[in-house]
Formats: C-alpha cells, structure tokens, sequence
C-alpha cells in the first residue's frame, strides 16, 4: 500500500511538473513575448555627478550653444569663440573644474568662485546643456562656426621680410 501511495505521489508530482512545462510551452509558443516597458532600476538614484548630457550628439543642440554663448554674453568674458579674455579658455585643454558634462553643466548653473557668475537661475536647463553640447565640440569638426584659422598673412614668414626686387629704390 506504501508503495503504491509513493508511487501515486511521484506520479501525481510529474503529472504537475509536466503540466507546468507544457503549459509554458503552449503561451511562449503561441505568442510573441509583449515587450514590457523597463521600469527604474532599482536602488540608490545614481549620483549627480554621473549625469551626462541628455542632447549629445544632436547638431542642432550645437548651433543652438554656439547663438547662446553671444546671446547671454559668455563670449563678453571667455572671448568670441572662448579662446579666453577675461575668463578662461574653453576651447584648451586645460579644465579648472573639470571637463565632464556634469561639471561643465555645474560651472555654468551654480557658477565658479573666481568670477563666474551662477547661471541656474536665468538660463533653462534645456539651454545649458546646449551651452554644454557647444563646449565640448569646440576644436572638432562638429563645432558650429569655428575660429577661422590665422591668415597667411600673419604668420611669421622670414621670406616676406625681403625686399621685392621691383620695389622702387628710395630717392
Ligand atoms: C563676467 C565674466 C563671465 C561671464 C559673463 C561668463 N563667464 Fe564663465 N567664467 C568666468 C571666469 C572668471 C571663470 C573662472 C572662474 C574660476 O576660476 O573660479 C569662468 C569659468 C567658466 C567655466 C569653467 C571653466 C573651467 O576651466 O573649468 C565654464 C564652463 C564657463 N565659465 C562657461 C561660461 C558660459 C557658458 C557662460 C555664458 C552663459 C559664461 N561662462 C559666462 C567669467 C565669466
């Protein structure tokens, strides 16, 4: 009679098993699996310094910078293509609080203790990442507008120095 139960049992425990299997079977088979929209990953909110730029890569972000960057003066204190004035260079490598988008976005919105006036307040956030997009492009064939390169005429060319056989002779 044990035995008989024991069996039942195993049998009874396959008979579910195998419907498990064949009934997962059946609904994967028949259809398609309904992509389901990815919800936040849980855990922590990732930190602000891991923001980056939401308009990377986008041109129109890049011209849309470059009209900002005269519109709200920042060429007054950086220099039209910000080659530097009274603020610092932006287009060298050289970065005083770093060259991220985050810390670009945040030079810019919470503004820098020697002189940089906080934009946050005046600026949308949508219009800084664009000042943001516009920085960073500077000195890659992307950047909107760059500075013309120095002309002929003004680099140093020991050649010109030399009088023009032609050129009349002083009286
Ligand atoms: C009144 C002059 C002034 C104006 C206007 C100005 N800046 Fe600045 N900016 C500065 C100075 C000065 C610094 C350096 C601050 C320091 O060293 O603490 C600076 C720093 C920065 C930095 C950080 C540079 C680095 O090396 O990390 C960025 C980015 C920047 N400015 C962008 C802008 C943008 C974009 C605008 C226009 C919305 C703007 N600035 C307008 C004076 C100005």
């Amino acid at each position: 009679m044990r035995i008989l139960l024991s069996l039942l049992t195993v049998g009874l425990l396959l008979a579910i098993a195998g419907c498990k299997t064949s009934s997962t079977a059946v609904a994967s088979s028949s259809s398609p699996p309904v992509p389901a929209a990815v919800g936040p990953i849980p855990g922590p909110p990732a930190p602000p310094n891991e923001r980056t730029n939401p308009l990377n890569g986008d041109p129109v972000a890049l011209q849309d910078g470059r009209r900002l960057f005269d519109w709200y003066n920042c060429s007054g204190c950086h220099g039209g293509h910000a080659g530097g004035g009274m603020g610092p260079s932006l287009r060298d490598p050289v970065w005083l609080y770093g060259d991220r988008d985050e810390q670009i976005f945040d030079s810019i919105a919470e503004g820098r203790s020697k002189g940089m006036p906080a934009w946050g307040s005046r600026i949308p956030e949508h219009q800084i990442w664009e000042l943001v997009a516009y920085i960073k492009s500077m000195g890659t064939p992307q950047e909107p507008d760059p500075p013309v390169e120095p002309a002929d005429e003004e680099v140093p060319n020991p050649e010109h120095n030399t009088i023009p056989a032609s050129r009349p002779k002083p009286q």
